[in-house]
């Protein structure tokens, strides 16, 4: 059997909006609610770190009681005929409960804290609420695992040589405006065919040819699905 294609997928916000999280940058979306500099940026942190930690708790609360929608799952599906490969700007684990298994969470994790001193060591909470003041087992003060406006994004080193080596890429409901993550399309070979589903009109640096499918995640991912099983021949 020849070697499966590789399709690499960087997913925003707009995934886990038919799941019930609100997006971002949407009217209504979180920045409307909330400052972004209080809540996600390393100097809210160090100003008023127990703001920021009720707001991961309620955000993980939500995460318990939400469930992949039909995007996050015909992505796993998709593992069957691809190598496939998601790169998620979310923190959220909805694409792993929908049961892919190479996920790269380019901005943390909502189940996971790290102490505040030490980026490497990593704790699963999964939906325990935490505490300000929370130490880990060698006595570090723990902070959320969660990456932050104004702090490095390590696996973005990870994402890059994904999307070089991709086969066939998409961008789905994300806004591409949060660097690093927005300059991964940079990394795109010529070759490789590229998707854009979201169901506003989303820019990309010119002279890119993206197949852009203006639908909302569940319609979108199915529609990207029969196209690529038709393409490569497994459609019956
Ligand atoms: P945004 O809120 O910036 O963009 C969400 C995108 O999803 C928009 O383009 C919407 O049109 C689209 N969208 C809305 N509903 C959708 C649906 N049902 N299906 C598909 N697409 C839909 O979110 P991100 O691009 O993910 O970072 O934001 C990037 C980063 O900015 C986030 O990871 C977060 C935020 O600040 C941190 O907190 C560090």
């Amino acid at each position: 059997m020849s070697e499966k294609k590789r399709l690499v997928v960087l997913t925003g916000a707009g995934i886990s909006a038919e799941s019930g999280f609100k997006t971002f940058r949407d009217s209504d979306g979180l920045w409307e609610q909330y400052k972004v500099e209080d809540v996600a940026s390393i100097e809210g942190w160090y100003r008023n770190p127990e703001l920021i930690i009720d707001f991961y708790n309620d955000l993980r609360t939500q995460l318990e009681k939400a469930q992949p929608n039909d995007g996050h799952k015909i992505l796993a599906e998709l593992e069957k005929y691809f190598d496939v490969r998601i790169i998620t700007q979310n923190v959220d684990n909805l694409h792993e409960r929908a049961g892919s298994t190479h996920v790269v969470h380019l901005h943390g994790e909502l189940t996971k804290v790290r102490p505040v001193n030490n980026a490497s060591k990593i704790y699963d909470i999964g939906y325990s609420r935490m505490t300000y003041g929370d130490k880990s087992p060698d006595n570090e003060l723990l902070r959320p695992h969660i990456v932050w406006f104004g702090e490095a994004v390590p696996m973005i080193s990870e994402a890059s040589r994904l999307v070089r080596d991709a086969d066939i890429f998409a961008v789905i409901g994300s806004s591409l405006v949060v660097y690093p993550a927005a300059g991964l399309v940079h990394d795109l070979r010529g070759k490789t065919e590229a998707f854009l589903i979201d169901p506003k009109e989303v820019s990309v640096p010119t002279g890119m040819k993206f197949k852009v499918i203006r639908e909302v995640a569940s319609k979108g991912v199915a529609i990207m699905r029969d196209e690529l099983l038709r393409e490569f021949g497994f459609a019956s």
